[in-house]
């Protein structure tokens, strides 16, 4: 049997983000587990300059359709912009709706400030539940996000390991596993 696909969405495609160095470490964190196939997509590579419903037939919106088809759970990494999340997440999220249905999704915010993208997460949570997601009550944050990454691996095990596995445990238990 296929193993269940957990897909890490990069959720902005801001030059220099800072997010990039998250979703590498959660990827990283999740590929351990040889009971889940986790890969990472990059919003950059499917956000257009047009809003297209989930409703319209339009082959730009494919590429996302087909990933969220193929994902039976999502980490999204949503940095705080404005205390809102990047329009680009928005726009892609927008595109779909029957593949989302009651698929588990864990937020992990991202911030310069000292609340971990906690603002950008609340202000993401209507629209995901409009969508059909099951967002599963555990978050990650990642506050001070430069700084936070020019600590060693053993430091960011410290502050991260053990919330990372009680996630690890929420996504087995939504899937099952
Ligand atoms: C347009 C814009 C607005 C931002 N607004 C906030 C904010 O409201 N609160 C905050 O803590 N950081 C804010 N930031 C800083 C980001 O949180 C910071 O860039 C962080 O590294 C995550 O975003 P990144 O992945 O684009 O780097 C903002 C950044 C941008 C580009």
């Amino acid at each position: 049997m296929e193993k269940p696909h957990l897909t890490i969405l990069l959720g902005t495609a801001r030059k220099n983000r800072q997010s990039q160095k998250v979703a590498h470490y959660l990827l990283d964190f999740f590929q351990q587990f040889k009971e889940l196939d986790t890969n990472l997509v990059d919003i950059k590579d499917y956000a257009t300059n047009y809003t297209i419903a989930a409703w319209e037939e339009d082959e730009a919106a494919n590429p996302w359709r087909e990933v969220a088809a193929k994902a039976d759970a999502f980490i999204f990494v949503v940095p705080e912009y404005n205390r809102s999340f990047p329009g680009e997440l928005k726009i892609v999220l927008d595109s779909e709706l029957a593949a989302y249905s009651n698929k588990p999704v864990i937020l992990a915010g991202v911030s310069i400030g000292s609340f971990g993208g906690l603002a950008a997460l609340n202000s993401l949570l209507p629209a995901l539940h409009k969508m059909g997601f099951r967002v599963l009550p555990g978050q990650l944050h990642f506050p001070e996000v430069e700084e936070l990454f020019k600590n060693s691996e053993e430091e960011l095990a410290l502050i991260y390991e053990s919330k990372l596995m009680k996630i690890k445990d929420d996504i087995f238990k939504s899937l099952n596993l």
